[in-house]
């Protein structure tokens, strides 16, 4: 195992009802700004749960963030800070939601000219430069509720880039996993998918004998093969929406990545589809990663037998026929639980290619994976692979 430092200051508050306790977790005198999305949480009772349990405060409201939020809205959240000198956030959504209340949250006290700097070239966020934030979860599946990640589309140009701080980690979330029956199948879906992507990204690479993780890891796969689709089956399935909701948010709090090497290809290729085409974040990586076990089987050969050994018990065959059976497994999850894999079912051809290779290649980056030889060509490849 590599050596690590591992810091997660993020409480969480779980369960049926935690919404209640919003007025224990912020400052009684703050200057609140609640965000929120495109009003999902309005028709589904949970704004009046927050605004019941907040009761007393002074606060403000910022709504209309939508799903890859966009920089030049949040800009106008950026403006509403200031005027209002608001010193606390709180953001009630999805991960889109979540993301940009903490690009709000640093934008807003951002020292240099443009913001998006903070994302471009990754500024660095000191701690007395960001505004802290809670959240309240509507949604399972990226993991922002317990991490210090924000990922911004600039509307404008069609650039989806991510930063990363403590400081922006949220002060507490709360994760009531009754937000999920007032879901839209398509959102549970990309959330599953999400979530065992994430999982797969911080797992598939190469052993460094490191036990713990792998074994957290597959034990994260499992629930989210057993527990999703019990989900999609019955929304109001309480148990099932509380072990949906956990997985998620442990797929991406930290901890399995840890002394570990990390691939995140399929999320920086996936970006990229859903900036120049609009595919779900869900969707994007569900085309891509069965590409990349592919191309990628002999760099990822020991950890790809792994998973199918222990995630869907496949021990029969030579080698590359267990590696071809074990992505053909993975597609078929992906696809059982409701999210298409391959570029065509979204409409997308291979002209998509050269305008997701070239723009690697503006950013400066020539190879990515956790060897960090997954080359543009490669790139180019791995979609290739997922055309049809
Ligand atoms: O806007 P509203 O009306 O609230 O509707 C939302 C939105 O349309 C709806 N929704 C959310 N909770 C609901 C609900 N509808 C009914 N009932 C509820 N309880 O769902 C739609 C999608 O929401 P969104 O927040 O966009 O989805 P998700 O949570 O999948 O977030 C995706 C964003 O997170 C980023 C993605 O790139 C994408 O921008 N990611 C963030 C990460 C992180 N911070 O660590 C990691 C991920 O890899 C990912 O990149
Ligand atoms: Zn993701």
């Amino acid at each position: 195992m590599r050596n690590f430092e591992f810091y997660n200051p993020v409480k969480i508050s779980f369960g049926k009802g935690q919404i209640a306790k919003l007025s224990s977790l912020i400052p009684s005198d703050a200057n609140v700004l609640l965000t929120y999305g495109g009003g999902s949480i309005k028709s589904n009772g949970i704004y009046d749960q927050v605004m019941n349990a907040l009761k007393g405060y002074n606060i403000s409201e910022f709504s209309g963030i939508e799903a890859n939020p966009h920089y030049e809205t949040l800009m106008k959240a950026v403006d509403l800070v200031k005027d209002k000198k608001i010193d606390f956030l709180l953001a009630v959504g999805g991960g889109s939601v979540l993301d940009g209340t903490k690009f709000i949250a640093a934008a807003a006290l951002y020292e240099g000219s443009d913001p998006w700097d903070l994302l471009l070239h990754r500024r660095t966020v000191k701690a007395s430069n960001a505004i802290p934030l809670g959240t309240v979860l509507t949604l399972p599946a990226t993991g922002s509720e317990m991490n210090g990640t924000a990922v911004v589309t600039r509307w404008e140009t069609k650039d989806k880039m991510a930063f990363d701080s403590v400081h922006v980690m949220p002060k507490f979330s709360i994760l009531d996993p009754e937000v999920v029956f007032s879901l839209p199948v398509r959102q549970v879906s990309n959330g599953i998918v999400d979530a065992y992507i994430h999982v797969m990204e911080q797992y598939l690479t190469y052993p460094v004998n490191a036990p713990v993780q792998d074994r957290f890891a597959e034990s994260l796969l499992l629930t989210l093969i057993e527990e999703g689709p019990k989900v999609l089956a019955n929304r109001s399935d309480y148990d099932a929406a509380s072990n949906l909701m956990w997985a998620a948010t442990m797929a991406l709090n930290g901890l399995i990545g840890v002394g570990v090497p990390q691939d995140w290809a399929s999320h920086m290729i996936g970006h990229e589809l859903t900036a120049f085409c609009g595919l779900d974040h869900g969707q994007s990586l569900c085309v891509v990663l069965p590409g990349i076990m592919h191309l990628k089987r002999r760099n990822k050969e020991e950890k790809l037998l792994q998973y199918g050994q222990r995630v869907w018990n496949i021990t029969e065959g030579a080698t590359d026929e267990k590696i071809d059976v074990i992505i053909e497994k993975t597609v078929n999850f992906f696809e059982s639980v409701g999210v298409k894999t391959k570029l065509a079912d979204y409409g997308v051809g291979v002209e998509i290619i050269p305008r997701i290779i070239d723009r690697f290649k503006t950013r400066g980056i020539t190879a990515i994976g956790e060897r960090g030889d997954l080359t543009l060509e490669e790139i180019g490849k791995v979609l290739e692979l997922r055309l049809k």
